[in-house]
């Protein structure tokens, strides 16, 4: 169970020679604006000053100057290198392509690490989970090349190379080494994409021969989604390609009590962008409804990558405290605080961190 202090331990960036860090901030689409202005109002709690950069994307950007991705905000992230971003809507069969992808695969932060870890006071019929995904977020399915061969046929490519599966893997033991999580487990269907999965899995496989200390195993991802909702403790690091650690990181919140509680961030050699895993959830959006843990846990992974570690684990404290206690609860864990609730109730509970 989740002590509420444990750092989730993503890559760090150097050093910083300023006092207050540039960060680009997107609010974005649906519950974005609030829970990303609870994310601010938590990490101005700590005390750490961040010259945040304000710039639209999205659904946002799209009705204010027409496009989606506007020069003004890879301008900014190509200036900051880091972000703290809400969620983009992305239209089901039509419409403009993924943000996230475009902004994933631009800046190349081809690793996304999503810490999904049991808290005391969330009711759910697992306990004790502590696991984190690790996808690669650059290509596989995600390629975009997409195409119709014939009428009423279209062809998806689904594209996976050495290169990008094997530091994905490094990057994974990497984290497991530095979190000293024991054992890590490749995701796949080797058994039947045996070229492109095949190759993610001999990747895995060579790398793995350089970390004898965290133990490597392969499970097949319908075995391994089967695993999860039976024995989700028997997991500790999970590495996926791009698709499938989509897919198997929701279920993963499911199991520790949903996506407003799992946070996220995004990894290259140059930059990072932090998130929570959940998307628009337009069904509450401007409700004061959802649960601001998700992005605030990912402010607070953005603070230990700006080498604020301390601040980050206070909050990361204060959210467990608040959730143990079980007098503050979002709907969706069965309580009827709302958003700034929620967000007043972490930010009171510093005062006992
Ligand atoms: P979703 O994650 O927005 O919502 C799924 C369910 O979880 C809904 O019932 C929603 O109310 C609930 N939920 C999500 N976040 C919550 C929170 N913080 N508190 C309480 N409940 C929460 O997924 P959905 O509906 O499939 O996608 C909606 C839109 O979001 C789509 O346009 C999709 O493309 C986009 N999306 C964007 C992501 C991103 O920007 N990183 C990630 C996932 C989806």
């Amino acid at each position: 169970m989740n002590d509420g202090k444990k750092s989730h331990g993503g890559a760090k960036r150097g050093p910083s020679s300023k006092k207050s860090p540039r960060v680009t901030l997107i609010e974005g689409d649906g519950v974005g604006p609030e829970v990303i202005g609870a994310a601010i109002s938590v990490i101005a709690a700590t005390g750490v000053s961040i010259d945040w950069d304000r710039r639209s994307a999205g659904a946002a950007a799209m009705r204010q100057y027409g496009t989606p991705v506007p020069d003004a905000l890879m301008e900014s992230l190509a200036r900051t290198r880091v972000a703290l971003k809400g969620p983009l809507e992305t239209q089901v069969g039509v419409g403009y392509r993924s943000i996230n992808v475009h902004l994933r695969k631009a800046f190349d932060l081809y690793a996304n690490l999503r810490p999904t870890v049991s808290f005391a006071g969330v009711h759910t019929p697992f306990r004790d989970v502590n696991l984190t995904v690790v996808r690669e977020n650059t290509e596989d399915l995600y390629s975009g090349i997409e195409h119709e061969v014939a009428p009423g046929v279209v062809e998806s490519v689904k594209v996976i190379t050495a290169r990008a599966s094997t530091r994905i893997a490094k990057f994974a033991f990497d984290y497991a080494r530095r979190m000293k999580r024991k054992s890590l487990t490749a995701i796949h269907k080797a058994n039947i994409m045996k070229l492109s999965d095949g190759l993610f899995l001999k990747c895995a496989r060579g790398v793995a021969k350089r970390y004898p200390d965290i133990k490597y195993s392969e499970q097949i991802v319908d075995a391994a989604c089967m695993r999860l909702v039976t024995n989700p403790q028997s997991f500790d690091v999970l590495l996926l390609e791009n698709l499938y650690g989509d897919i198997v990181s929701d279920l993963c919140a499911g199991l520790v009590g949903g996506l407003g509680l799992v946070p996220g961030a995004n990894y290259g050699d140059k930059g990072a962008i932090f998130e929570a895993v959940h998307g628009t959830a337009p069904d509450i959006a401007k409700k004061n409804l959802a649960n601001p843990i998700a992005a605030i846990l990912s402010g607070a992974m953005l603070l230990d990558y700006l080498e604020h570690q301390r601040e980050g684990d206070r909050i990361r404290a204060s959210v467990g405290a608040v959730l143990r206690s079980g007098k503050t609860l979002t709907r969706d864990l069965g309580g009827k605080a709302s958003t700034t609730a929620m967000t007043e109730s972490i930010i009171c509970a510093f005062a006992r961190t």
